[in-house]
């Protein structure tokens, strides 16, 4: 059994599986509609979130399984000071397949040491989130056409911002990947991920602070939302909230296909002005969420399409 706590889990080539797997599902839904039929999802949600256990719970459903779970700690047994082991190793008992987020760094990854159905990590604190990576590669892949020879910006809160450590991570092994990253000084990566990514690998990446000083040669704009649960005081997210405000003036130098990422929710981050632009793919790809979870779960139950 396979279990999903880190992007680094899945080979360069199992991720390519899944995401033309996720291509075919979009091309013909129908041909999936029973493939998970009897099988169960179990979503353990101890930290708020909106996109990625609704898009579990819909991917589950239109593969004709079921889902259950919590949405919330208060309403768990760990209100009661069960343990996230514990917790786990019950619920392995009622469901075939475990998508579990938790405000703890490696909370999923000791659950996957206690659990007997496959664990997916749907977001461990500030450090890793697997799936909205997967989103993530399949938006950037039917946008671009490739993910290769690409140059990225990630911006906002990089120190914090889980979808930016693991989207890093996965396009570190694909060629010609240009990083910039734009941050104020105080949100620049963390500095294990450029030691474990960069360092290592040999890698390079741009530092800059301002969005205007790179925009006009990004293919990819990756936004992100100040992490506000993970700062330590609020003097500071305060402070640094409104750093960068993506508006329509903002795009004037942009390229004309460039393509706006968010894992979402938005704050301030992006002006709603831009969401008519036809460079803003954020709802798409929340969209592809859905689809690349469907892939995931087929792959991690084992299952196949019927012909
Ligand atoms: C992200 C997360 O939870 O890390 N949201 C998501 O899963 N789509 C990003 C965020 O909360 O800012």
């Amino acid at each position: 059994m396979k279990h999903l706590i880190d992007p680094m889990d899945l080979s360069v080539e199992e991720i390519n599986e899944l995401l033309d797997l996720a291509d075919d599902i979009i091309a013909d839904k129908d041909r999936y509609a029973n493939v998970c039929r009897g099988k169960k999802l179990a979503t353990l949600f101890f930290e708020p979130s909106t996109r990625t256990r609704l898009s579990f719970e819909a991917a589950m459903m239109e593969l004709g399984g079921n889902v259950l779970g919590f949405s919330s700690s208060d309403s768990s047994s760990s209100a009661k000071g069960e343990s996230v082991a514990d917790t786990v190793k019950v619920v392995s008992c009622y469901a075939d397949i475990i998508a579990m987020r938790h405000p703890k760094e490696g909370a999923p990854l000791l659950a996957s040491l206690k659990s007997d159905s496959p664990i997916i990590n749907a977001g461990d604190g500030g450090h890793n989130h697997p799936t909205q990576t997967l989103t993530d590669l399949l938006t950037i892949r039917r946008e671009k056409g490739r993910l290769e020879d690409i140059t990225i910006g990630f911006c906002g809160d990089l120190k914090f911002g889980r979808t930016v450590h693991s989207l890093i991570k996965a396009l570190s092994r694909y060629e010609k990947i240009r990083f910039v990253m734009i941050s104020p000084q105080e949100l620049e990566i963390p500095e294990y991920l450029r030691e474990e990514i960069f360092d290592k690998k040999g890698l390079s990446y741009e530092q800059v602070q301002t969005i205007d000083e790179v925009i006009e040669k990004l293919d990819v704009l990756y936004m992100t939302r100040v992490q506000r649960e993970r700062f330590f005081n609020e003097a500071d997210y305060i402070r640094l909230k409104d750093t960068y405000i993506l508006d329509v003036q903002k795009l004037c130098n942009a390229k004309k296909d460039l393509s706006i990422l968010h894992p979402l929710p938005r704050v301030n981050e992006i002006a709603v002005e831009v969401d008519d632009d036809e460079r803003a793919c954020y709802f798409k790809q929340a969209l592809n969420g859905k689809y690349v979870r469907m892939a995931l779960i087929m792959k991690m139950l084992g299952l196949e399409a019927g012909r």
